[in-house]
């Protein structure tokens, strides 16, 4: 584990009442430098916040946007509940699938995006078609527009500590060590709640659990 990261640990540790309530932020910071939560994270975590590594555990595996495997450095899921299917979501879907070179549920060749389709309504109905993009939603899709979306993410600079497969030199692989992407870490600043905050937790909630093709976790 960086040093970073554990100090972006130790910081979310601080700020609560309970150090147990940090798990949460805690393990989006291992994923963020990781891109999974290996089993030896969760023990250092556990370590840094004075809680069994069973507790860890427990919280990793029990969200399913913690991965317990190496994913894109991007994640994309594409809604195809009914208001985006009545929107066109399956040519979303297809369009995807075309464009990035793999089925839902696994990650492109270059490692930038692992992506899948889900059956569970994102919560975004008024713009449907609707994706989430590491956190953050893309609405009123068309083919033309994941494309622009998914040029910009391509077009970023890799952060430190490549995380995801191994770039295999396709289109999209970028070169340059640059600071690190926070899009989509919930932030570990600002006052300290008087009591366990649900950051990061709401879009747990939300995410679906359901997904067509859901990778292995
Ligand atoms: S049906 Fe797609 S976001 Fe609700």
């Amino acid at each position: 584990m960086q040093a970073e990261t554990r100090a972006a640990i130790e910081h979310a540790r601080d700020r609560y009442p309970r150090a147990r309530s940090a798990i949460l932020p805690a393990l989006w910071a291992v994923q963020h430098e990781m891109g999974q939560i290996t089993p030896d994270a969760m023990s250092e975590v556990a370590g840094i916040l004075q809680v069994t590594p069973s507790e860890v555990e427990a919280v990793s595996t029990f969200y399913s946007m913690y991965f317990q495997h190496p994913h894109g450095r991007h994640e994309v899921i594409v809604c195809i509940n009914v208001s985006c299917a009545l929107r066109g979501a399956e040519g979303i879907v297809d369009h995807l699938e075309r464009t990035l070179g793999c089925a839902s549920g696994e990650t492109t060749a270059d490692g930038a995006f692992t992506w899948s389709s889900t059956v569970e309504c994102l919560g975004g109905c008024g713009g449907a078609p609707t994706m989430q993009v590491d956190h953050h939603f893309e609405e009123n899709l068309t083919p033309e527009s994941v494309d622009q979306i998914l040029g910009a993410l391509r077009s970023e600079p890799t952060p430190h500590g490549e995380h995801a497969v191994e770039a295999g030199g396709v289109a999209g692989g970028s070169a340059g060590a640059q600071e690190p992407r926070r899009r989509g870490v919930p932030a570990t600043t600002g006052p300290a709640p008087t009591e366990p905050s649900n950051a990061g937790s709401t879009a747990l909630s939300t995410e679906a659990k359901k997904r067509r093709g859901k990778p292995g976790q």
